[in-house]
C-alpha cells in the first residue's frame, strides 16, 4: 500500500484552474471525509490566509449547495504562503508551514515558464524526496520541450512520483469507454476493421476563450485539447484490453496503440480561427493561433488498418459536445423490399462523453406500411439517470494522486507519443482559415470527413 500524502500544496492558488476546478474538488473530498490533511496555497500575490479562504469559498459556493460543516473544516485547514518562486525563502516558508509533513502532494497549477524555478526550489528545500508532483497539461509545447520538462522534473522527483494530468483520464464517462467496450460481448466482436467503417471524435465548445485568451493564444487548439484529450479518447476507443489491473499494464496498451498511429499530415488537416478572435484582449496582432482543428488519423494496427479516425475540436462551434461516433459498415441490401429499395443506412454507436453522457445506438427498424423498408430509430441511455451521481474528474484525480495511484495519469512515453503524432501539424507559419462563430468551422473541414461527412452530435447550446 502506498503512503498517503500528508498535505496538499497548491502552487498557483490564486489562479483560474484553482478557482474553477481545484477548490471545488478539494471541497468534494472534504465533504465525504476524504481530506483530513492541511492544504497550503502558494502564489506571488500578496494575499493572506483570509483572502485565500474567501477566494476558495466563493469558488466552492459557485458550484452549488454546500455542506457548511465540510466547507468550514476545509477552509480552516487552508493557509497561504506568498512569495516569488525564484526566491528560496518562499520554499523555506512552505517547509515551515508544512510543519513536519514530508510527503506532500504538490500541484503545479502555474504557467510552465515558472516550472524550472519551482522544481529547483522544491529540490533545494528537500521537499522532492517524499513529495508527489502533479503537472497540468499541456505537458510541454512539442516533443522536444516535453522531453526537456521530463528531464527537469526527474532532477527532483522519481518517475513514480510524477503525476501528469490529463483530466479526461479522470472522467467517468471517458473511462467508461473501456468498460463499455470490454464488458459487453455485444460490441467487442464488431470493434475492428471487419465491421467499423469510420470513427469520428468531436470536441466542441459553444464558447470562446472565456477570459483566457492571453493563455490560449500561446497554445491553440492542437496543443490545448487534440494532443491530450482527443488522443486519449482515441486510445481508449482503439486499444487492446490491458493484461491485468496493474497501472502499467493499462498504460502499456495505451502507448501501444498510440505508437501505431501515423503522424498527422498537414494535407489532411484543416486549421481554423473564428472571426473576432483577433479583437480579443490578450490575442497577438495578426495571431495565427488556431481555434479549430479537424484532421484524419490513421492507425496502422491489425485491428484498425484502413479505418479512418476523423477528429475535430474547436471553440465557438454551434454548441458544446464531446462525442465519439463509431459508424459500422452497411448491410449488403435490404431483404424482401425489392431491387428499388435503398440500402439501409449504417448503424452508428454514439458515445457521449461530455454533457448528458451515455450511449445512443442508431439502428434500423421496419417502417410502418406494406413494404419492408426501414427507418432509423435511436436506442438511447443517459448514464446520469441510469447510474446516478458520478464524481468529477479533478476530485478523482486528486484522490488517486494522494494515494499514489497512477493509472489515470499519463506516463512519459504516452505523452511523447502524443507529441510525435501532432508535431507535424504544429507549423507556426500555417495560416488558419477564418470561420464564423456558431458554425462547424471552415467548410474545408466538412470535405475532410468523406462522403458521409460529420455525423450530427448532441450539442448543448
Ligand atoms: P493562471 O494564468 O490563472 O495562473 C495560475 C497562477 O500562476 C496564478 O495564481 C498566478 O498567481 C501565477 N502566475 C501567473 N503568471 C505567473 C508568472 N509569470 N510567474 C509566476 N507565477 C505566475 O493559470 P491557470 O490557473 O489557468 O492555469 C494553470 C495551469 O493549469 C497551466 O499550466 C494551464 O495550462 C493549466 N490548465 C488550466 C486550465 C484552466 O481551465 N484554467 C485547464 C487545463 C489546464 P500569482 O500572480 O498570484 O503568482
Ligand atoms: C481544458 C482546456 O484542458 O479542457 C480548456 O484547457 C477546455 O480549453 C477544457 O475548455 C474542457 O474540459 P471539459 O472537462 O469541460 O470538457
Amino acid at each position: 500500500m502506498n503512503q498517503r500524502s500528508d498535505a496538499v500544496v497548491l502552487f498557483g492558488a490564486t489562479g483560474d484552474l484553482a478557482r474553477k476546478k481545484l477548490y471545488p474538488a478539494l471541497y468534494q473530498l472534504a465533504a465525504r471525509g476524504a481530506l483530513d490533511v492541511p492544504v497550503i496555497g502558494v502564489a506571488r500575490s500578496e494575499w493572506d490566509d483570509d483572502r485565500l479562504r474567501g477566494y476558495a469559498e466563493q469558488a466552492i459556493r459557485a458550484k452549488g449547495q454546500v455542506d457548511e460543516g465540510a466547507l468550514t473544516s476545509l477552509l480552516n485547514g487552508l493557509t497561504y504562503v506568498s512569495g516569488d518562486y525564484g526566491d528560496q525563502n518562499t520554499h523555506q516558508r512552505l517547509v515551515d508551514r508544512l510543519d513536519g509533513a514530508r510527503a506532500p502532494l504538490i500541484y503545479l497549477a502555474i504557467p510552465p515558464s515558472v516550472f524550472p524555478a519551482v522544481v529547483a526550489g522544491l529540490r533545494e528545500a528537500g521537499l522532492s524526496g517524499g513529495g508527489r508532483v502533479l503537472v497540468e497539461k499541456p505537458f510541454g509545447r512539442d516533443l522536444a520541450s516535453a522531453q526537456e520538462l521530463n528531464a527537469l522534473l526527474s532532477t527532483a522527483f522519481p518517475q513514480e512520483n510524477i503525476f501528469r494530468i490529463d483530466h479526461y483520464l479522470g472522467k467517468e464517462s471517458v473511462e467508461g469507454l473501456l468498460a463499455f467496450r470490454f464488458a459487453n460481448t455485444l460490441l467487442e466482436p464488431l470493434w475492428s476493421r471487419q465491421y467499423v467503417r469510420s470513427v469520428q471524435v468531436t470536441f466542441a465548445e459553444g464558447f470562446g476563450t472565456e477570459g483566457r485568451a492571453g493563455f490560449f493564444d500561446h497554445v491553440g487548439t492542437v496543443r490545448d485539447v487534440l494532443q491530450n484529450h482527443l488522443l486519449q479518447t482515441v486510445a481508449l476507443l482503439a486499444m487492446e484490453p490491458p493484461i491485468s489491473e496493474d497501472a502499467d499494464a493499462y498504460r502499456d496498451e495505451e502507448v501501444k496503440i498510440l505508437r501505431q498511429c501515423a503522424p498527422l499530415d498537414p494535407a489532411t488537416t484543416v486549421l481554423g480561427q473564428y472571426v473576432g478572435y483577433l479583437d480579443e484582449p490578450g490575442v497577438g496582432e495578426m495571431s495565427r493561433t488556431e481555434t479549430f482543428v479537424a484532421t484524419r488519423l490513421s492507425i496502422d494496427s491489425w485491428r484498425w488498418a484502413g479505418v479512418p479516425f476523423y477528429l475535430r475540436a474547436g471553440k465557438y462551434l454551434p454548441g458544446s459536445a464531446t462525442e465519439a461516433v463509431v459508424e459500422l459498415k452497411r448491410p449488403p441490401r435490404l431483404l424482401f423490399a425489392g431491387a428499388d429499395a435503398a440500402v439501409p443506412s449504417a448503424n452508428r454507436i454514439h458515445l457521449r462523453l461530455g454533457h448528458d453522457d451515455g450511449v445512443t445506438l442508431a439502428v434500423q427498424a421496419k417502417a410502418p406500411g406494406a413494404r419492408t423498408v426501414t427507418k432509423e430509430v435511436a436506442l438511447r441511455v443517459d448514464f446520469g439517470s441510469a447510474l446516478g451521481h458520478r464524481r468529477e474528474a479533478y476530485e478523482r484525480l486528486l484522490e488517486d494522486a494522494m494515494y499514489g495511484l497512477r493509472h489515470r495519469f499519463a506516463r512519459e512515453d504516452t505523452i511523447n507519443e502524443e507529441w510525435r503524432i501532432v508535431d507535424g501539424i504544429l507549423d507556426p507559419e500555417a495560416r488558419p482559415i477564418p470561420y464564423y462563430k456558431k458554425t462547424w468551422g471552415p467548410s474545408e473541414a466538412d470535405r475532410l470527413a468523406g462522403l458521409t461527412g460529420w455525423h450530427a452530435v448532441s450539442v448543448k447550446e
